[in-house]
């Protein structure tokens, strides 16, 4: 296996929901990749397509109403649409896992976190009771819960949330995954436990952990990623590393995602400064999604026309609008695929 190559690649990947008022696309041609132990972080408004796209490489989409239409999703080159059920199930849990934004949803209010955490070692590890009890303990401990004995004992409703995403987190991990998937992990949490849950998210980086990382949150992406994926409205509007994204922002809705951005330590949930709702849907503008709230292309007639591509302006940095500089000659290439030239 090569080791330059991502762990994860996701190429045009579609997926849509059939529903009474017609055909939505949720995700729209979405690519990017995971590199090995690097943290790849999905950003972008509310209803944009975030938690889709993880769920579709999960395949955990409810289907129906929903449905992959195209696209791969390649774990270390294995495409996992193609796997049987059986084999997804051991990809899940066992080389990626989730964690999701509100940790009492996905924990069962009527079992204790231990044999949660328990259960998850024995499905995915095989190990037997008394052993799995003693790496639950361990687990609980390394995600720092302290008297993680004591917690082991307890019910879901008597942590706090804080504590909760850290049972959550320790779950997640107990199958030594490859790949952690974090949809808005402390979003939910106050602004201490969010940093506390960030030191633990950090010190999972320092082991080399692969992880994609979703969040509204830019001051959260400016301190974990190395790389970017900004969408819109189920599509992929720009990306590129990390400081490069920050240092150079190519689309005109990534500049007003930054504009927004807030001071590390305050809470601020929701990206405020773009004028103008996220468009529905069900009933996408035409040309640039984007074009009713742009500055630059709302009087455009191409972008009120014609969508725009993704296209690699500069080396690494892929944007999707017709006016922003260079993009007119740039190549279409697909993020992630950069890595095939070179090995
Ligand atoms: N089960 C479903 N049935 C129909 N539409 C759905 C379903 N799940 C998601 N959608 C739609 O897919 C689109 C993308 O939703 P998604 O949850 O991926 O957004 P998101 O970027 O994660 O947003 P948020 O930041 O609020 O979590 C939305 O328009 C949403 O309404
Ligand atoms: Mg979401």
């Amino acid at each position: 296996m090569n080791d330059a190559a991502p762990l994860l690649k996701v190429r045009e990947l579609t997926t849509v929901f059939h529903t009474a008022e017609g055909l939505l696309r949720a995700v729209d041609g979405v690519s990017f990749a995971v590199p090995r132990g690097k943290t790849f972080a999905l950003v972008g408004e509310s209803g944009c397509g975030k938690t889709v796209t993880a769920f579709s490489i999960l395949r955990l989409v409810p289907s129906p109403p929903g449905e992959i239409l195209s696209g791969r999703v390649e774990l270390e080159g294995q495409n996992l649409p193609d796997m049987n059920e059986e084999q997804m199930r051991s990809v899940r849990g066992a080389r990626i896992s989730m964690i999701f934004q509100e940790p009492m949803t996905s924990l069962n209010p009527v079992l204790t976190c231990g044999s949660q955490i328990v259960e998850a070692i024995r499905l995915h590890r095989g190990s037997p009771s008394g052993r799995a009890r003693q790496q639950a303990i361990e687990m609980l401990a390394k995600v720092g819960i302290p008297d993680a004995a004591q917690r082991f004992r307890e019910y879901p409703h008597q942590l706090s949330g804080g504590m909760r995403q850290r049972v959550m987190i320790s779950m997640a991990l107990s199958c030594g995954p490859q790949l952690l998937i974090a949809d808005e992990p402390t979003t939910a949490l106050d602004v201490t436990i969010q940093a506390q849950i960030l030191d633990l998210l950090r010190q999972l980086q320092q082991q080399a952990l692969s992880i994609l990382l979703i969040t509204h949150d830019l001051a959260v992406v400016a301190e974990m990623a190395d790389a970017v994926g900004v969408m819109y409205a189920s599509k992929m509007a720009e990306l590129a590393g990390a400081a490069e994204l920050f240092a150079r922002p190519l689309h005109p809705y990534t500049h007003g995602l930054f504009r927004s951005l807030p001071r590390l330590g305050t809470k601020k949930t929701r990206l405020e400064a773009i004028g103008g709702n996220v468009p529905n849907p069900l009933a996408f503008p035409t040309g640039c999604k984007f074009h009713p709230r742009c500055p630059i292309g709302r009087n455009l007639p191409r972008c009120r026309s014609e969508e725009p591509p993704l296209r690699e302006v500069h080396g690494g940095h892929w944007a999707a609008c017709w006016e922003c500089p260079g993009f007119i000659d740039a190549p279409q290439t697909t993020p992630g695929d950069e890595g095939r030239s070179q090995s």
